[in-house]
């Protein structure tokens, strides 16, 4: 059986013109409703669409409904091909082996997508608005930023950007660890070396070397840790000496984390432990009440319903931890910011913690899981390229802004190599230096299974070939510069593509259009489980489609002499397409694009 619908799009229902289509999404809708149209003894049918190698994409719902309907999978495809409904996105259905229905789709439809990437940018597909909570960066003052919070930066950004474009409320917090006991050995060392700290700002240009002179001292004396113990108590009493201290000292790491931040371009609005205090002491009170805490050795512990380790919400001393600070922190997150999806950002080291504060949560009926959703967005440990735990050669952290620094020199170093130097202006250079720098640590860190482990290499990042930020930014330079070098204007391409419809006829035209909208669907799956890798895989594979088309097919044809004898428009308008395409992804990653490298 065969079957072609013959209307064109606009006599059609179904309107595609003021968005992008999802079109696996729409397939699996369509095919879903017609089986169970069709079939009502099915259930929930299982609607797997799959990309085809004999038609464009395929689905083999018929083999598995055979089964349960005992009847053969050819027959019962048939009937579904001929109970299909007419629809935009499709030309044509037919099948083939035992029982695979082939999708044919629509060319009017997919040349009209492609128009429209040029005409409106890219769309997202219609999404319901949620508000979303995405908890990323978060160093701990007085410490170190170190990679494990470049990695949930760079992830937590292009999180947000992601669901940002898609149209949902996003707020983004830094939950910065400034409330912790070492609060206690910072003030009372801050005391012994800038009595005068209430008046004059202290100078404390290595906070890292404070720190750990002042943990040294709590090591070892036991006078300066009682002083330092006593700091504790005070500041959370709200002392207001205290507190002007705790104040200063979390001022001078917040401006450090700002230089990062501000390097790679990254928005997060502060709100860290501390924020809780208030709400942990009422939290603490509405658990002893629900009866939900249970003495442990003099502390407070509290368990979840799924046998997860227990949470330490008083300690023996009466301090609150880390645990209260994130049970106290979900239920600020779902009653009053009205968070309908919370998405936490770290090392996968910490999946032990989420899993417990999530069904104690859950157990105490702060977050309910039909109506909220929560995820913790773990990733791996970031390794030298000796494959040991990343750290400088004499043993220490690595200082983020000196890796970004590196980075700007390694890539300085790259551009040079390639003579890029000579054909930039010094402006250009340098812009295309920071681009590539931070947009190679990003896309690295972006580009594989985030769970995984991954080797920090700036060789790798910066290679000009294969699957690196700085080639694909390379060659979205390049696609850009097809038009420009023709003297063809933006305008002029946008203008062609409103006043004539597309044309396209060479089979690698069709496969680079096929290829730019599979985007919708890519992101509607990233939203799936929050892994972005496969946006990086098909920014990649769109770069590569587009050699071939190239390689294949001229857009602008010159004479023995140069002269340009001849501009295919349409193939232009393909190229714009693919350049706000990967513009568009580039930007979701959280990286800056160049227009001259
Ligand atoms: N400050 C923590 C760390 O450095 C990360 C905080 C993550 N957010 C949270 N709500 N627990 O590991």
């Amino acid at each position: 059986t065969i079957i072609v619908f013959s209307q064109s799009v606009s006599e059609r229902s179904g309107d595609w013109s003021s968005h992008m289509c999802n079109i696996m999404g729409h397939l699996e809708e369509l095919f879903t409703s017609t089986i169970t149209r069709t079939f009502p003894e099915i259930d929930k049918p299982i609607v797997q669409i799959q990309v085809s190698k004999h038609a464009d994409y395929q689905c083999n719902a018929a083999m598995t409904m055979a089964k349960t309907l005992k009847k053969n999978p050819r027959e019962v495809g048939e009937t579904v091909v001929k109970n299909f409904p007419e629809d935009p996105v499709i030309s044509k259905l037919d099948l083939s082996g035992p029982g695979f229905i082939n999708i044919y789709l629509d060319k009017e439809f997919l040349k009209q997508q492609v128009t429209n990437i040029v005409l409106q940018g890219v769309t997202p597909p219609p999404t319901k608005r949620r508000r979303v909570v995405v908890d990323f960066s978060s160093p701990n003052i007085a410490k170190e930023m170190h990679v494990g919070h470049l990695r949930s930066t760079i992830i937590g950004d292009s999180i947000c950007h992601l669901l940002e474009f898609l149209g949902h409320d996003v707020l983004r917090l830094n939950h910065l660890g400034d409330w912790g006991t070492q609060f206690g050995m910072l003030i009372a060392h801050l005391k012994d070396e800038f009595p005068d700290f209430a008046n004059n700002p202290p100078p404390i240009s290595d906070l890292q070397a404070f720190y750990k002179a002042s943990k040294k001292r709590f090591d070892e004396d036991e006078e300066f840790k009682k002083r330092a113990y006593e700091a504790v108590v005070k500041l959370q009493a709200h002392d207001p000496a205290h507190k002007k201290g705790w104040e200063e000292i979390c001022e001078i790491s917040k401006n450090e984390f700002q230089k990062v931040y501000d390097k790679l371009k990254i928005r997060i609005t502060d709100r860290g432990e501390s924020f809780y205090q208030s709400r942990m002491e009422s939290l603490v009170k509405e658990l002893t009440d629900a009866g939900l805490l249970q003495e442990d050795n003099g502390r407070m512990v509290m368990f979840g319903d799924g046998g997860e380790i227990p949470l330490t919400i008083v300690k023996s001393d009466g301090g609150f931890t880390y645990d209260t600070s994130d049970m106290a922190c979900i239920k600020q997150r779902i009653e009053e910011e009205k968070g309908e999806w919370l998405i936490y950002v770290t090392d996968a080291g910490q999946s032990e913690h989420f899993k417990s504060f999530f069904a104690c949560s859950k157990k105490a009926k702060i977050y309910d899981p039909a109506k909220v959703r929560v995820d913790h967005v773990q990733f791996g440990v970031v390794l030298g390229e000796d494959k040991k735990k990343f750290k400088t050669r004499s043993g220490d952290t690595v200082r983020l802004i000196d890796l970004l620094d590196e980075g700007c020199q390694r890539s300085e170093e790259k551009l040079k190599e390639k003579e890029r130097d000579k054909v930039l202006s010094e402006e250009e250079f340098k812009k295309a230096r920071d681009a590539v720098a931070y947009g190679c640590i990003k896309y690295a860190d972006l580009c594989h299974d985030r769970t995984r482990d991954y080797i920090f290499s700036f060789d790798r990042m910066l290679d000009f070939r294969g699957n690196t930020a700085a080639y694909l930014l390379y060659a979205l330079t390049r696609i850009c510069s097809i038009a420009r070098t023709a003297g063809v204007k933006k305008e002029d391409i946008t203008e062609e593509a409103k006043k004539n419809p597309l044309v396209l006829e060479h089979e690698k035209e069709w496969k680079l259009a096929r290829t730019l909208l599979k985007l919708p669907d890519v992101l509607v799956k990233l939203t799936e489980d929050l892994y972005m890798h496969p946006l990086c895989e098909f920014l990649y594979e769109v770069s590569s489609v587009f050699t071939e088309f190239y390689d294949n097919c001229y857009c602008v044809e010159k004479d023995q002499s140069g002269n340009i004898v001849k501009i295919n428009y349409n193939r232009l308008i393909l190229c714009e397409a693919v350049a706000t395409v990967m513009e568009q992804c580039f930007a979701i990653l959280g990286i800056e694009t160049l227009e001259k490298m």
